[in-house]
C-alpha cells in the first residue's frame, strides 16, 4: 500500500492540501497518508522549517503532496529559519532536480486570461525548470566592501552533468509530445548559460526526433506574452523557470490552475502547486484548489502508477470549468469548497 506524505504548510496550503485530499479519499485508491508539519507552522511548533520527523516522512514515503509554505511573520528571521528553506531544503534533500510545470488553458477559461482568448486558448506547454541548481544553491553571503558599502552575492552555477540531465528529463518529455523543446538561457550574458546551451547541444545529438530551438529568456517572456502557443516543451533553469512558469500561469487563466511535479532520478515526486502561500486570501475560502488537486493527479500518474485515475480527476476538473465553476482568480465566485464539491461531483 502506497503511503503518501502530505506536507500541507501555511497560509492556503491547508486548505488547497485538503481540498486534494478530499478528491483522493473519494478515488479509493487504497493508500495510506500521513501528515507532518512544514515551513512557518512547523517552525512554530518545533523551531524549524523542516523538522528532522518532516524530512524521514518525506523520505520514506513513495510520493508528497504538499501545500505551501510562507509567511509575512518570518520575512526577517534569519535565512535558515524561513519557512521557503523547507520546500528548497525537500528539493536538495530528496535530489528533485527536475520539476514539471504543464501549462494550459482549460476548456472555457479563455475568459480568464490575460490575453486574448485566440491567443490564450493555443497554451499547452510544459516547463521543464531545473530544481536543485543555479542561483538559488550556489554561494551565498553578505558581507561589506572596501568602501564600507553592504554588499550581498549568490553565484550562479551549474556543471555539465546537471545540465545534462536536466536536458534529458526534457528531450523525453519533448517525446511524448509534439516532440518541440525551446531551452531558455542568457548566454549572451552569462557563462552559465553558455555551458547550458552547448551541453543541451550536446545531449540533443541522442534525440534527433525532437527539434530543438535556443531563446534568450527576455525574448522568451515577450513571446509567452505575445504567441504562447509556439511552445511545446521549454527547458530552463530554476530561476528563470520560477519567472516563466508565474507568467505562463496567468496567460493560461489563473496562478490557481498550475500544478508541478518535482521528480528525481528514480521518479520519486513531490507534487505541488506553483503559488505560494497567498496570505492575502488566506483562510478566506478563497483559494482556487485546482492547481493542487491536479497536483495530485500528476502524484498518481508519475509515482503511483495510476494513470486511469489521474485521467479521471483531469477530466472531473475539465467538467467542474465547463459547467461554470469559478474560483474570485477566475473571476467568480465559488469558494474552494464549492469548487471541490463541483470536482467531486463530476469524479
Ligand atoms: P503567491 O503565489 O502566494 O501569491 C501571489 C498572488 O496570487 C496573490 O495575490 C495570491 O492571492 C494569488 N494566489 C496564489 N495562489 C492562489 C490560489 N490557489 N487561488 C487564488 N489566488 C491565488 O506568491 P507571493 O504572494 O509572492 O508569496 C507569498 C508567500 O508564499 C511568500 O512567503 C513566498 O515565499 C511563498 N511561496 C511559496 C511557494 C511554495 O511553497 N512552493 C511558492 C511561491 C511562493
Ligand atoms: C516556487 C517558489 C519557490 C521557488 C520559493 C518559495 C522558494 O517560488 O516553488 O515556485 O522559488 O522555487
Ligand atoms: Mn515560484
Amino acid at each position: 500500500m502506497a503511503l503518501i506524505a502530505i506536507l500541507p504548510g501555511d497560509g492556503i496550503g491547508p486548505e488547497v492540501v485538503a481540498a486534494a485530499r478530499q478528491v483522493l479519499d473519494a478515488l479509493d485508491l487504497g493508500l495510506t497518508f500521513e501528515e507532518a508539519p512544514v515551513g512557518g507552522a512547523a517552525y512554530r511548533a518545533h523551531g524549524h522549517p523542516l523538522p528532522p520527523a518532516t524530512l524521514d516522512l518525506a523520505k520514506r514515503a513513495d510520493a508528497v503532496l504538499f501545500g505551501a509554505v510562507g509567511d509575512p511573520e518570518f520575512d526577517n528571521v534569519a535565512r535558515e529559519h524561513r519557512p521557503e528553506q523547507a520546500i528548497l531544503g525537500l528539493r536538495k534533500e530528496l535530489g528533485l532536480f527536475a520539476n514539471l510545470r504543464p501549462a494550459k488553458l482549460f476548456a472555457g477559461l479563455e475568459d480568464a486570461s490575460a490575453l486574448r482568448p485566440e491567443v490564450a486558448a493555443a497554451i499547452d506547454m510544459v516547463i521543464v525548470r531545473e530544481l536543485t541548481g543555479d542561483v538559488y544553491f550556489g554561494e551565498k553571503g553578505r558581507g561589506t566592501t572596501a568602501d564600507g558599502l553592504r554588499e550581498g552575492h549568490d553565484l550562479m552555477r551549474y556543471d555539465e552533468a546537471e545540465v545534462a540531465r536536466i536536458a534529458r528529463v526534457a528531450f523525453e518529455t519533448a517525446r511524448t509530445r509534439n516532440h518541440r523543446l525551446c531551452s531558455v538561457d542568457k548566454a549572451n550574458v552569462l557563462e552559465t548559460s553558455q555551458l547550458w546551451r552547448d551541453v543541451v547541444i550536446e545531449v540533443s545529438a541522442d534525440y534527433p526526433d525532437v527539434a530543438l530551438t535556443h531563446m534568450y529568456v527576455d525574448n522568451a517572456a515577450m513571446q509567452l506574452v505575445r504567441n504562447p502557443g509556439q511552445f511545446d516543451v521549454i527547458v530552463t533553469g530554476n530561476l528563470f523557470g520560477d519567472i516563466l512558469s508565474d507568467q505562463a500561469s496567468m496567460c493560461a487563466g489563473s496562478i490557481g490552475m498550475l500544478p508541478s511535479a518535482a521528480i528525481n532520478q528514480d521518479r520519486k515526486g513531490l507534487y505541488e502547486p506553483i503559488h505560494g502561500s497567498a496570505p492575502d486570501i488566506a483562510g478566506q475560502g478563497k483559494a482556487n484548489p485546482l492547481a493542487t488537486i491536479l497536483s495530485a493527479a500528476m502524484m498518481l500518474r508519475h509515482s503511483l502508477g495510476e494513470a486511469d485515475a489521474a485521467d479521471r480527476i483531469e477530466a472531473a476538473v475539465t467538467a467542474a470549468l465547463v459547467a461554470g465553476h469559478r474560483t474570485p482568480d477566475l473571476g467568480g465566485t465559488a469558494t474552494t469548497q464549492d469548487m471541490t464539491n463541483a470536482v467531486l461531483a463530476a469524479l
